[in-house]
């Protein structure tokens, strides 16, 4: 018998995803730099030279586009155009100019994240988004982005996991980041990111051809019997929020690795005998079905990305399973109505997992850590044969 294909609608992109300070190396001028070498610092270790894509990005595409897969999402370091207050480098606004040109001359769409995650040290310095000036500053920034982004990039993430970022804020350790309980996000901080995310909007707008959104990190709330309100609680401001106040957006990102179970007293640890990927998550694939439709609720009817989904292992048949398994749970969603645009993969390289170091490897591609060679993996042709088929045909 012959299996069945789960075919995806015409023009559906295929990719995977980076973000410049886990990827680039040698980002000094950026907020996370310093702490990654402070004193006592609970970073397991610093980025460094990072996957040195800085200087690799065209190898890095590729082998992306090699693969079949024709879609890449890497972000502009903020720190890079502005590493001094006042000082805006060109050098900086070239090279990721020459990134998309380069992205285009290979076939493949360029998605541009304006902020992901890093800021220059002195935005950081003043206050970053308790800053009463930083709203001013990331338009500013929007603006001194739009030479790269030229007349021919469509697809703009203004800012990554908003719900994070205001989480990390919270003041929590970001090496507490762990796989179940997210500290309470600092509500004021919200609201800047909100209002930034509007004004970076508004200047997009003004250009004309961009699809601008942000990208949310799904959390698959899911309340024992009887916890449903402690869920809601606990949920809408970590989740349900970000994706309610991208109604009326081009487009919302879902970004969903995992799910996390709420009893009564909250998030519940991942139970004995469950299996736990490198990060300690739940390995659960259908986060990313939860996460698209709970996207498109929420926002009422915005198309929805998938701008991050993967799995961090060193067993790459496993992360062909783990995705396998999301891609069904997409196509279901999909098939029930839900306007999903593309699919891209986190990530593209072994790169740094922030607090966690180098050790849980997300990467379609591994990066030797010496000599910087790309070795990509049995996953990254798999995906491009799913991409080049624009179907899923499940193996069992
Ligand atoms: C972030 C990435 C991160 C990934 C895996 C997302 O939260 O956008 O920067 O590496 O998840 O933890």
């Amino acid at each position: 018998m012959r299996n069945t294909v789960l075919h995806f609608p015409d023009g559906f992109r295929w990719g995977a995803a980076t973000a410049a300070h886990q990827i680039e190396g040698n980002n000094y001028a950026n907020d996370w730099w310093p702490r990654e070498w402070a004193e006592g610092t609970s970073i397991v270790e610093p980025s460094g030279d990072a996957c040195d894509s800085f200087h690799r990005y065209r190898e890095d595409m590729q082998c992306l586009v090699d693969a079949g897969l024709d879609t890449y999402r890497f972000s502009i370091e903020w720190s890079r155009i502005e590493p001094e207050e006042g000082f805006v480098s060109k050098a900086g606004v070239a090279h990721y100019r020459r990134m998309v040109e380069t992205a285009l001359e290979l076939g493949i769409t360029p998605m541009v994240t304006l902020m992901h995650f890093t800021v220059p040290r002195w935005f950081a310095d003043e206050g970053m988004w308790r800053s009463p000036k930083a709203a001013d500053r990331f338009a500013r920034f929007t603006e001194l982005a739009l030479p790269i982004l030229g007349d021919d990039v469509e697809w703009v993430c203004t800012i990554n996991e908003p719900n994070i970022a205001a989480m990390i804020a919270g003041g929590e350790d970001p090496a507490n980041l762990v796989a179940y309980g997210l500290p309470a996000p600092d509500l004021h901080v919200a609201d800047t990111l909100l209002e930034s995310h509007h004004r970076a909007r508004e200047i997009l707008a003004g250009v004309g051809g961009i699809r601008s959104g942000w990208t949310v990190a799904t959390q698959d709330f899911q309340p024992e019997p009887g916890c449903e309100d402690v869920a809601h609680e606990y949920g809408h401001q970590r989740d349900d929020w970000y994706l309610e106040a991208a109604r009326g957006d081009d487009w919302v990102g879902v970004q969903a690795y995992t799910r996390t179970i709420i009893g009564p007293d909250g998030p519940r640890p991942v139970p004995e005998g469950v299996e736990t990927t490198l990060t300690g998550w739940e390995y659960y694939p259908l986060a990313l079905e939860h996460g698209v439709r709970s996207a498109w609720e929420k926002t009422q009817g915005v198309p929805v990305f998938v701008t991050e989904n993967g799995i961090a292992t060193a067993d790459d048949a496993r992360r062909v399973d783990y995705t396998e398994a999301a891609l069904a749970g997409l196509h279901a969603a999909i098939a029930d109505g839900v306007r999903v645009e593309g699919y891209l993969h986190w990530s593209l390289l072994d790169n740094y997992e922030w607090a966690s170091g180098y050790r849980p490897t997300f990467g379609l591609i591994e990066v030797d850590k010496d000599t910087f060679e790309r070795r990509p993996k049995p996953s990254l042709g798999w995906l491009g044969s799913v991409a080049r088929a624009n179907g899923l045909t499940p193996r069992a």
